[in-house]
């Protein structure tokens, strides 16, 4: 092997080929307890070439447990979780690689200290000359680098700065576009915009639809409805474990969809019990779906 990436990544070059019928990744009333806590529940789902599937809910909803299934990090304990139709079971995240199915962490695994083409091949480096005296080929890996990084529409100055230098957006960047560089077919981001500011989100929202438009099937995982329906085909909220929206795009106004994440009716019970607790007068408070600051009551107004 003296002429092409070498190493782990090697096998994420796609073994079963897209027959264009199945979803790239589906998953059927797919669930997963651990232990006797029931993390998630009777989830269907699915990903498609060219496609972004957002997967959003709050805290302790379910989206990481969802993404490790799918990643390899976990494995399902009820239903099923099929690749291109076929049921599949993995048990490290090398084999959900080896089907194509790429995951972003939001702490990227990246050496700081090292320069951004070398963080790019990192585990996958090109190597030139035969063994005993098989060498790293620099040249080609910062050649390759800032070509898909182009390619990708990333543009950085120097490709010798440290990727500890760059802003925590275009590290998400630099990963999306390794990511489609090492043939990945699904690609996972987990809360990617989750700590980054306005323009920083925009930025990586970007480059998820960049992918899309490459024909990967992304899912974009978020709790950020604006994030998601600006990049967003399908969207799944999950809520406790369970699946409580599954929509096209064109069967869900981004109204709707922030009402389902705000929870509208959780609203609601809030207010009751702050009422009881803390004897907060709840009529001043907002109605359900109406977050504007209450207007001031004038005196006789209140009852
Ligand atoms: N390894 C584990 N062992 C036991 N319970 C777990 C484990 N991982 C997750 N859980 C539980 O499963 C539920 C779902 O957790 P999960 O991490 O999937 O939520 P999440 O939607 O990713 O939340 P967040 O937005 O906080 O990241 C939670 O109640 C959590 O406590
Ligand atoms: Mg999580």
């Amino acid at each position: 092997m003296t002429d092409d990436t070498t190493g782990t990544h090697g096998a994420v070059l796609q073994d079963t080929a897209p027959d264009g019928e199945h979803p790239l990744v589906e998953l059927r009333g797919a669930g997963k307890s651990y232990g006797n806590i029931r993390a998630l529940h009777g989830v269907d789902l699915s990903v498609h070439p060219g496609r972004v599937t957002c997967v959003l809910g709050d805290n302790g909803a379910g989206k990481s447990t969802l993404i490790k299934i799918i990643s390899g990090l976990h494995q399902h304990t009820e239903g099923e979780f099929l690749v291109d139709g076929v049921p599949v079971r993995f048990s490290t995240p090398r084999e959900a690689l080896g089907k194509g199915i790429a995951t972003v962490y939001q702490d990227l695994a990246v050496v700081p200290l090292m320069p951004v083409w070398r963080n790019f091949f990192l585990g996958s480096e090109m190597t030139k000359g035969p063994w005993p005296v098989r060498r790293l080929d620099i040249e080609r890996m910062k050649r390759t680098a800032d070509r898909e990084l182009r390619n990708m529409g990333i543009v950085l100055d120097d490709l010798e700065q440290p990727i500890g230098t760059l802003s925590g957006g275009q590290r998400q960047c630099v990963a999306i576009a390794r990511a489609v560089y090492f043939g990945a077919r699904v690609l996972i981001l987990d809360e990617p915009t989750a700590a980054l500011g306005v323009k920083q989100s925009g930025v990586v929202l970007k480059y998820i639809a960049a992918a899309r438009d490459r024909g990967l099937g992304v899912i974009f995982i978020t709790h950020n409805p604006h994030h998601a329906y600006m990049v967003g085909d399908h969207f799944s909220v999950l809520r406790l474990g369970t699946m409580e929206l599954s929509a096209a795009r064109s069967e869900v106004s981004l109204e709707e969809l922030t009402h389902h994440m705000a929870g509208g009716t959780e609203l609601a019970a809030l207010k009751h019990e702050l009422a009881q607790v803390r004897g907060v007068d709840v009529e001043e408070l907002p109605e359900e779906g109406d977050l504007q600051a209450p207007a001031v009551a004038s005196p006789e107004g209140k009852s």
